[in-house]
């Protein structure tokens, strides 16, 4: 109800007020009862108290007066056993006392009375007080009702307020996502669309390379043949190139650029498999192929150097259906996961070691599994790096979280991680012990 709603029924009663007398005295009673009723009011009467707890329950007065002095239980105790009632415990109680008599007003007041009037009555004096305690009774309703709404009101909204605020938040992380995903994809699509072109002659000259070396070789062998003894000058020169080492030196450089090209083929092909891999529409994917792409990618993080030991990946691949999924987002959250796991473990391992053998093996597990049961596949990435704190694993995919320095890391990864994740009906969840390591386990349902 709204509040001039209320206030109009305030301001005009629809139905007469019911004003319960209780009294011993009949000449009391009735000299109220004529006076009260010229006014509209209706009345009730009771003789004693246990009377007007009947009369209270039944008729539900808008008011009582109340007699202090009577048989049986007295006015005190009727008022107490009233206040004691749910129901009628909102009803104000006026106690009446004559002139004369020593009653102590105060305990009346505590034990929830609103007003006294004294015998003999003045008649104007009562119809005063009754009209403003029933005004003030009505006005305490109506403030309570509209307090219940009012909270009602600030319930509902804090409610829609923070359901908001979390849509807010989950389109903001979206929209950092696909951003993120449509210029990476571009920009990573064109570097592989450039590079390939490149890759495709260095591997082509490299093999006419080969030939013409070999054919190289094959001549010099027969002039050598041909002329043991060159002379001078060429033996000198022979020896200043080092003939021998560099035929030698040769073949093992066409060896490395193979392999260069080579790897540079398969960054390439990776490249275009998680740029062109759908973002928009569910495909059939091949999870392996994705996580091998995104290794293929972050290779140049797990191999050794000067400061650090290299990174082991160990792959327990089990036998996957192939799935229907959203590939592109579903390889970012592969990379996400991986990057994560290489950061813990650069973490984990001081940054110059005197001696980075002695440190224990870094390591990622990546294991796939099947659930037939369930119907889904598992897909955990386990590193035995730095580990997370207990206080921080609730924290760890609430957006913005991080714990790596400005520039390094936005802390968006795993938010976005868990979404997409979500958004394929599964669950992404860790599992860490602070200094030993952590996994991350993607389960995903094969439908
Ligand atoms: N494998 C892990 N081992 C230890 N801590 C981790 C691991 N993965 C995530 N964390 C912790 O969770 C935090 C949040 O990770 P999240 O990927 O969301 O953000 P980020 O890596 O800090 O930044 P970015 O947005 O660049 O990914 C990290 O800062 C790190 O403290
Ligand atoms: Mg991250």
């Amino acid at each position: 109800m709204m509040a001039d709603q209320l206030w109009e029924e305030l301001m005009l009663p629809e139905k007469p007020e019911i004003v319960l007398v209780v009294d011993d005295n009949n000449t009391n009673i009735k000299v109220l009862f004529e006076f009260l009723r010229q006014f509209g009011y209706k009345i009730l009467v009771a003789k004693n108290g246990e009377d007007a707890l009947i009369k209270a329950e039944q008729g539900q007065p808008d008011i009582i007066l109340l007699d202090v002095m009577m048989p049986g239980i007295d006015g005190f105790q009727t008022c107490e056993r009233l206040k004691s009632i749910p129901e009628l415990k909102e009803i104000p109680v006026i106690f009446m006392t004559a002139l004369a008599e020593p009653v102590n007003k105060v305990k009346g007041l505590k034990l929830g009375a609103v007003d006294y009037i004294t015998k003999p009555f003045q008649h104007e004096e009562v119809l005063a007080r009754i009209q403003l305690h029933l005004k003030i009774s009505k006005i305490t309703k109506i403030l309570a009702k509209q307090n219940e709404i009012l909270e009602q009101k600030v319930t509902e909204i804090t409610v829609e307020l923070s359901q908001s605020l979390a849509s807010l938040q989950q389109a903001q992380v979206q929209l950092v996502q696909s951003e993120k995903m449509s210029t990476l994809g571009q920009l990573s699509a064109g570097i592989a669309h450039e590079i390939n072109n490149p890759i495709g002659f260095l591997a082509g000259n490299l093999d006419f390379l080969t030939k013409f070396i070999n054919n190289l070789i094959e001549h010099l062998q027969l002039y050598q043949e041909a002329l043991p003894s060159p002379g001078e000058k060429i033996l000198r020169h022979a020896e200043e190139i080092e003939l021998e080492y560099l035929l030698e030196d040769a073949y093992q450089m066409l060896d490395s650029m193979r392999e260069g090209t080579d790897r540079l083929r398969q960054i390439s092909l990776s490249m275009r498999t998680l740029s062109r891999s759908d973002t928009a529409n569910k495909v059939p994917c091949n999870i392996h192929e994705g996580i091998d792409s995104t290794l293929m990618i972050l290779k140049h993080r797990l191999k050794a150097n000067e400061n650090r030991p290299e990174i082991q990946i160990i792959k327990k691949y089990g036998n996957l259906p192939v799935i229907n999924c959203y590939a592109g987002q579903l390889y970012q959250v592969f990379m996400n996961l991986l990057a994560n796991a290489i950061d813990a473990l650069e973490e984990a391992t001081p940054p110059h070691p005197t001696n980075p053998n002695t440190f224990s093996p870094r390591k990622i597990i990546i294991a796939t599994s099947f659930h037939r049961e369930s119907q889904t596949i598992a897909i955990s990435f386990l590193d035995n790096g730095i580990g997370i704190p207990e206080n921080l694993q609730t924290k760890l995919f609430d957006p913005n979280f991080t714990t790596k320095p400005p520039g390094q890391g936005t802390g968006l990864g795993l938010s976005i991680s868990r979404q997409i994740v979500q958004k394929h009906g599964g669950k992404l969840s860790c599992i860490s012990t602070f200094g030993k390591g952590a996994e991350f386990r993607i389960e995903l349902p094969i439908e």
